[in-house]
């Protein structure tokens, strides 16, 4: 497990690459890891992931790979090249695509002599709810069974862990062990608003709004920093409650504040 400042990762959903090196010059020397996502990557492309690699940060490349078997295995070769050291794929993708990321990342690891990247499984995003799976997915479980049963596939398939909301580390640690990765997303200050049904332990429970987030909040299943990594999150993503902050840094000093308790 990364120490403390490490398991912070700071979404970088940001319209360009100006704005995405103002935002990591801010947080350097603070944070050392920050996940590039769609829309920055749509935007500027692998010179995001150079430019915060070139500042020292580590990069958790989250696209969110979809596709058929062979091209889900050429994209996490590209990125694997690009020196990522944390990617992931939909689960939803199922067993063979999955099998063909894992089989790709070693692979390309092992030609270029550089450690694989740790690739996760994508379940059930944290914008989305019990009602959501059934009513518009068709999917008649709940969110925990589903997370556990993509999680199962996404260990069957050779990867390394998962992304998970916090509610379902518990069940996911029981069932998958210590050395299963889980990256948790959802992170809200603590004070935040209450989100979702139904009730999470109380650790996991945000309480009034201090935050707001522009343009309203779609996270749906949500949990502080700290709630998050006693619960057993390796790693936690937060995105606007620090990128959002009119002090991005003192923001993101206060959710590592909270983490070293
Ligand atoms: O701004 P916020 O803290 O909600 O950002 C969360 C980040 O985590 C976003 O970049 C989002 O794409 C990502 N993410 C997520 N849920 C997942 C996987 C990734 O919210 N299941």
């Amino acid at each position: 497990m990364p120490e403390r400042a490490g398991q912070l990762l700071v979404a970088l959903d940001v319209e360009g690459l100006d704005q995405a090196t103002t935002l990591l010059d801010k947080l350097s020397g603070v944070v050392t890891g920050c996940k590039i996502g769609n829309q920055l990557f749509t935007a500027a492309g692998p010179a995001a992931v150079e430019a915060a690699r070139k500042r020292g940060f580590r990069v958790f490349l989250d696209l969110k790979y979809h596709d058929i078997p062979n091209t889900v295995a050429g994209a996490v070769r590209e990125a694997t090249r690009l020196g990522v050291f944390m990617l992931n794929v939909h689960a939803g993708g199922g067993l063979g695509m999955m099998r063909a990321a894992a089989e790709a990342a070693t692979k390309a690891a092992k030609d270029l002599a550089v450690p694989r990247p740790i690739c996760l499984g994508v379940t059930v995003l944290t914008s989305l709810d019990r009602h959501a799976l059934d009513a518009e997915l068709g999917i008649v479980s709940t969110v925990e069974s589903h997370v556990l049963r993509l999680a199962g596939l996404a260990k069957a398939a050779g990867l390394d862990g998962c992304v998970a909301s916090a509610r379902e580390i518990g069940p996911l640690r029981l069932q998958f062990g210590k050395k299963f990765v889980i990256v948790t997303p959802g992170i809200r200050p603590a004070g935040g608003p209450r989100h979702g049904p139904p009730d999470p332990p109380t650790a996991l429970r945000p309480t009034e709004s201090v935050t707001a987030i522009p343009g309203g909040d779609d996270q749906v299943r949500t949990a502080t920093a700290s709630g998050a990594i006693e619960a057993g999150a390796d790693y936690i993503v937060v995105g606007r409650p620090i990128t959002a902050a009119p002090n991005p840094k003192a923001a993101a000093q206060a959710v590592l504040e909270e983490l070293r308790g």
